[in-house]
């Protein structure tokens, strides 16, 4: 039985202070038993004060975002061999906000997988659709695409050992959340696409999850946790939600 997983992406907010303090209430009020994985990924200038805030919980930590490189010269960036160094075991890859904003392509989010890989680090890889792409009933090609450019990288095996995580751009900050049936038909697609081989993957929804919406995703039948972001940053929200996913 796959092990659910729920991860707090807190993006660009908090300082060291609230880092610490929101990470050390998640670590008090956390039951390390229940059956359900925890991951905080917190900006990278906080991961040090974040881990340590979590030292003797079972709360794992991962970074936003990856450097394809090993190293060098590539001013600001973080690369694998650093966030290992950090304590992180996830990162994420290939968010909408980086895919946007950032202007990363299929092809760039696939060589930070497999960087992420490398160094022993799981990769949450993004996936989702936009608003214009969903109503041209594109959201299928789109979000298999995505998949199907880091397959071709590293190969379906390695997909497979990974998170997926699907979360429809429009419902990303929006306060709209897909329907359960909405993220089931593509988690279901994704499912198929893995085959065999992605029976046991953990493939998360994220996009505005609330802890009045989390139960009746969560309880879709390819649904295997959530990435969560505006709501990751109030520790009882957010405790809420995780336990949601037993
Ligand atoms: P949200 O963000 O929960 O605030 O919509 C989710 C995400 O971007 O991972």
């Amino acid at each position: 039985m796959t092990k659910p997983l729920v991860a707090g992406n807190w993006k660009m907010h908090g300082n060291t202070e609230t880092a610490s303090n929101l990470a050390a209430q998640l670590a008090e009020q956390w039951n390390d038993h229940l059956p359900v994985e925890m991951v905080i990924l917190p900006p990278f200038v906080h991961l040090a004060a974040v881990k340590a805030a979590l030292a003797k919980s079972t709360i794992a930590v991962g970074a936003q975002n990856i450097s394809q490189h090993e190293g060098g010269a590539y001013t600001g960036e973080t690369s694998g061999e650093m966030l290992v160094d950090l304590g992180c075991d996830y990162v994420l890859v290939g968010h909408s906000e980086r895919r946007e904003l950032f202007g990363e392509c299929s092809a760039t989010v696939a060589e930070k997988f497999k960087a992420a890989q490398k160094v022993g680090l799981t990769p949450i890889l993004c996936v989702g659709e936009s608003l214009q792409q969903r109503q041209q009933q594109q959201t299928l090609d789109v979000v298999n695409g995505q998949i199907a450019a880091v397959i071709d990288c590293v190969g379906l095996h390695n997909v497979c050992r990974a998170v997926i995580a699907y979360e429809p751009v429009w419902a990303i900050g929006t306060g709209e959340v897909a329907s359960p049936q909405q993220a089931q038909q593509v988690h279901s697609a994704i499912r198929t696409q893995l085959g065999d081989a992605g029976a046991d993957t953990r493939l998360l929804y994220g996009g505005s999850v609330k802890a009045n919406s989390a139960a009746e995703l969560f309880a879709q039948s390819d649904i295997n946790g959530g990435l969560v972001g505006g709501a990751s940053l109030e520790a009882q929200e957010f405790l809420n939600i995780v336990k949601l996913a037993e």
